[in-house]
């Protein structure tokens, strides 16, 4: 029997079916107290239910059986400090639902809780949730797995004439209380618990569709409506390429910007970081990223996180392909290009560790945050392209719109996929399957040479002017977009520190309000010795949460020529870590050092 090895759950034996959660969000004590009740599907022989938790007190458990509410004695395991401890309750007779009075602890890392003075109003607290990976057990006792799909109902009572919205549809009716205003949420389709999310703050929201909506602080609404106003178009294009949306709305909500992601596609309510309003839609490709989970990921899902590639290679791919289509082949082969640049730096960068670079990932043991780097989003990606390479486009469409049927509010394998390519793709030819030698991508390391090339082209004007500036210093005239600016800023190689500070007057690059090229610049004129741009660096990181900008530029920072960057890393990271978020938190305390706290 297959187990997922995050996960302490035995689900054959007593599975979640649909959860009712009923919560009271305390946001002084930061505490969210209440019960969560569970349908579960038992096996006739089934003596346990088996739950995730970390970071929970249990107040009491419940069996609900077809006579009654009978207390149910339960008991927590050992303490993982990345799995937390296995609630396990004993199943009394006829038991068909288990309901479980539990709080969160302040500290829980799957939730953000931010003073006032974190958002943009300035005025109100705001709470916001991440579950992915295993983090939905830091705040709802849950089977954590991906593998386990359960449609919920959730009452949120929260104070303070907050509003509170969820991965599910919102019910219009508000009810005041003198508790607060309580809100009530359904997601009738099937879900897994890592999709299961909240957040509470001063919000309002505005349509900008037929199915879609932003959300976002009052201050932030007019710039997020705007930057955002095309989601129908998006959902329109990957529906044309891979069948109907199905989830009803498509809904974003900007969150404040110690967000740790880009953007994590929570059902029905995409979370977005506020970096993504550029003022020209140049980086929505991350919402066309998240709307592509809509298929690859919440539909079809990952069955362990050993399997991430399938939500997150697939989810790249339809991307780029969704991206092609709104933005034209040139703005997709860049995208293409560059992140062909990152894949080689990380498999180069785990030349000791390769099993890390294949696709199929070994967590077991790990956090599965080990899982999430560019391997399982590119060379996935690439793989799959690789596939559209060989058998063309119409036929390889084809095969991914029948995945997505066949799987649809399903788990799926590795070892499936390998099946259904040769089932349905290879025309169970042997010879093809040989020819594809599917192994090197999945359990190979590395960049398989029959990965298709990047384009060489894309560039020529990006490759003309750095080659100029390496060479005499001349600065670039031309109208870039954020792409090519990313690859000038990642090819060049600057005489001297002149020809940079030159670079940044003639260019603006420390005023940039596109985070995208602002975080890349400081982290190349860190690299390159530029030091006076240290006071732009600290800047960003006292207010920015991104992980993804936060790692490079405190890298760069720590390794930076002719200062003691490590120093100066410190000082900024204890200035800046109050304000992460613990995922955030997780992976500097590694990089800069706990000594920072
Ligand atoms: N689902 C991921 C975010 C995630 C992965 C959170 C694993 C926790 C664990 C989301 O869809 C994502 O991939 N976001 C990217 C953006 C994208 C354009 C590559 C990000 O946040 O950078
Ligand atoms: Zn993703």
């Amino acid at each position: 029997m297959f187990r997922d090895p995050h996960s302490a759950a035995v689900p054959e034996q007593a599975k979640t079916r649909h959860l009712v959660l009923d919560l009271t969000i305390d946001m002084d004590a930061r505490v969210l107290r209440g019960t969560a009740t569970w349908d579960m599907e038992i096996a006739e022989d089934a003596e346990v239910a088996i739950f995730d938790t970390r970071g929970l007190t249990i107040h009491g458990v419940k069996a609900l059986t077809s006579r009654g509410a009978l207390a149910a004695p339960w008991t927590l395991g050992k303490d993982d400090p990345i799995l937390g401890r296995a609630l396990t309750v004993d199943l009394m007779p006829k038991t068909k639902a288990i309901e479980i009075a539990y709080s969160t602890s302040p500290d829980a890392a799957g939730l953000q809780w931010l003073e006032p003075s974190q958002t943009a109003g300035k005025s109100k607290p705001f709470l916001y949730s991440q579950a992915q990976a295993i983090l939905a057990r830091t705040f709802i006792p849950c089977q954590d797995s991906p593998g386990v799909r359960i449609t919920y109902a959730a009452t949120l009572r929260v104070g303070g004439g907050l509003e509170a919205v969820m991965s599910a549809i919102r019910d219009a009716k508000v009810t005041d209380s003198a508790e607060g205003r309580m809100f009530t949420f359904s997601q009738p389709h099937p879900i897994p618990s890592y999709l299961i999310a909240l957040a509470v703050g001063d919000l309002a929201k505005r349509d900008v569709g037929p199915r879609s909506a932003v959300w976002a602080e009052p201050a932030v609404l007019d710039r997020a409506s705007t930057e955002f106003s095309e989601l129908e178009r998006m959902i329109t294009v990957v529906e044309g390429l891979y069948g109907p949306y199905a989830w009803n709305r498509f809904d974003v909500l900007v969150l404040p910007p110690s967000f740790p992601f880009g953007g994590m596609e929570n059902p029905m309510m995409t979370f977005v970081t506020p970096t993504l309003l550029a003022g020209d839609k140049s980086l929505v490709n991350v919402v066309v990223h998240e709307l592509a989970h809509s298929w690859s990921g919440n539909l079809v899902t990952n069955a362990t996180w050993n399997d991430f590639w399938l939500n997150e290679g697939f989810t790249v791919y339809l991307e780029r392909r969704a991206v092609e289509a709104l933005y034209g082949v040139a703005t997709a082969e860049r995208q293409w290009t560059n992140a062909r640049r990152a894949l080689e730096a990380t498999c180069a960068g785990m030349k000791n560790h390769a099993w890390d670079t294949y696709l199929r990932l070994k967590l077991e043991g790990r956090d599965p945050d080990d899982g999430m780097t560019e391997i399982a989003y590119e060379k996935g990606a690439l793989f799959l392209r690789r596939l559209e390479t060989e058998y063309g486009r119409p036929v390889f469409d084809a095969f991914l719109k029948r995945w997505f049927a066949d799987h649809a509010f399903g788990p799926v394998s590795t070892d499936e996929f390998i099946g259904c390519v040769y089932d349905h793709l290879c025309g169970s030819d042997p010879d093809k399957l040989m020819r594809l030698d599917m192994n090197r991508w999945i359990d190979g390391a590395g960049i398989p040479n029959d990965a298709p090339p990047a384009a060489s082209d894309v560039f020529a004007s990006v490759e003309r002017a750095a080659a100029a500036f390496n060479k005499s210093g001349v600065v670039p005239t031309d109208p870039w977009s954020t792409d090519e600016w990313l690859r000038f800023l990642d090819v060049i190689e600057p005489r001297n520190v002149d020809d940079l500070r030159a670079l940044d007057a003639a260019c603006g690059l420390s005023g940039r309000g596109n985070a995208e090229v602002l975080a890349r610049w400081i982290e190349t004129a860190l690299r390159h010795g530029m030091n006076d741009v240290v006071p732009v660096a600290e800047t960003f990181l006292v207010a920015v949460g991104r992980r993804k900008y936060l790692k490079p530029i405190y890298g760069a920072l720590i390794a930076a020529p002719g200062i003691d960057g490590k120093k100066e890393a410190r000082r900024i990271y204890a200035r800046a870590r109050p304000g992460y978020h613990a995922i955030s938190r997780a992976t500097l305390d590694k990089i800069v050092g706990v000594a920072a706290s």
